[in-house]
């Protein structure tokens, strides 16, 4: 059986964290952290993820804003709010909630954002940074994860740590993270051949993939931490009659569940630590990109 990590618990400590340091810093400085958030579009996964985030600000004592533009913007009217936000002094953390519309030119807006405003750390020079080891907003998904890991008293130096998925947001930064604290890391994609010899081996195995039940009992190690970072939202009608008997109480009030990209049921017993979704790794998004926008505010405010 294994340990099961509660990313729910631990980003309720790093929330509790962060307000301290935010009194800290309106005692000292007179400075209350503000958090700007530009949502363009009505894709309603976005405004959930937007609205949690705003409820995250206010349980710190944050100010926060959010930003509505149409889904007809273009990529200049995006620019225009960025630079007005990157001038005002009240602001010291901006996000641009993706995905964005076709229209806009992604690369350009996350550009134009002051890499020190960077909460999200999706800048090219906030990557750069990471890559150089200095310092820097780093993705809060990944560092939430290194986190968990260290929080659990998990020891990253010299594991072999596995991370299936590539992506800009979390497998990439991950990695750097999980090397810059001396793991040897495996990244594997879908043009993976083997994903199973990459994954059985090793003591950490970090799934962003996407896709559930990836993760299979024969694919880990017996005693190896596996976090989860899959969303995978399954209705009724796609769902095992292990899942609905599971996640029955889910399915009766709303229709569907939330499950990672780990077959959880088969691969807990074998795991020695374990992230369970929801309940994992989610959390800890927010939380540290809580401690992204104080950590802005410290150095924007010295
Ligand atoms: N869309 C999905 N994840 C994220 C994230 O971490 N930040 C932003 N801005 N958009 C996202």
């Amino acid at each position: 059986m294994a340990k099961i990590i509660s990313g729910t618990k631990i980003a309720a400590d790093i929330k509790n964290e962060i307000k301290q340091e935010v009194a800290e810093l309106e005692r000292t400085k007179g400075v209350k952290p503000g958090l700007s958030v530009i949502l363009v579009g009505d894709n309603p996964a976005s405004k959930v993820y937007v609205a949690n985030k705003q409820k995250g600000c206010a349980e710190v004592g944050f100010i926060s804003e959010e930003i509505k533009m149409p889904d007809t913007a273009t990529t200049s009217d995006v620019l225009k709010e960025i630079d007005k936000l990157n001038k005002r002094a009240d602001i010291h953390g901006i996000l641009v909630q993706l995905p964005l519309p076709a229209q806009i030119n992604k690369n350009d807006v996350l550009e134009a954002i002051l890499p020190e405003k960077d909460v999200d750390g999706f800048h090219p020079v906030n990557m750069g940074r990471l890559v150089a080891q200095q310092e820097c907003l780093v993705p809060a998904t990944p560092s939430g994860i290194i986190e968990l890991l260290k929080r659990e008293g998990i020891t990253i130096k010299g594991a072999n740590a596995t991370m299936v998925g590539h992506s800009e947001i979390v497998g990439k930064p991950c990695t750097l993270l999980l090397l810059n604290e001396w793991a040897t890391v495996s990244i594997c994609h879908i043009e993976t051949r083997d994903l199973k010899m990459h994954t059985k081996d090793a003591d950490i195995v970090i799934v962003a993939a996407g896709v559930p039940y990836l993760i299979k009992e024969d694919m880990v190690k017996q005693g190896a931490t596996v976090i989860d970072v899959g969303i995978n939202r399954i209705t009724a009608d796609k769902a095992s009659p292990e899942l609905l008997e599971w996640r029955k109480a889910d399915f009766d009030v709303k229709g569907a569940t939330l499950i990672g990209d780990v077959d959880y049921q088969k691969v807990e017993p074998k795991a020695g630590f374990i992230t369970p979704v929801p309940g994992g790794v989610g959390p800890m998004t927010i939380a540290m990109l809580l401690s992204n926008t104080i950590k802005a505010a410290k150095r924007l405010s010295k």
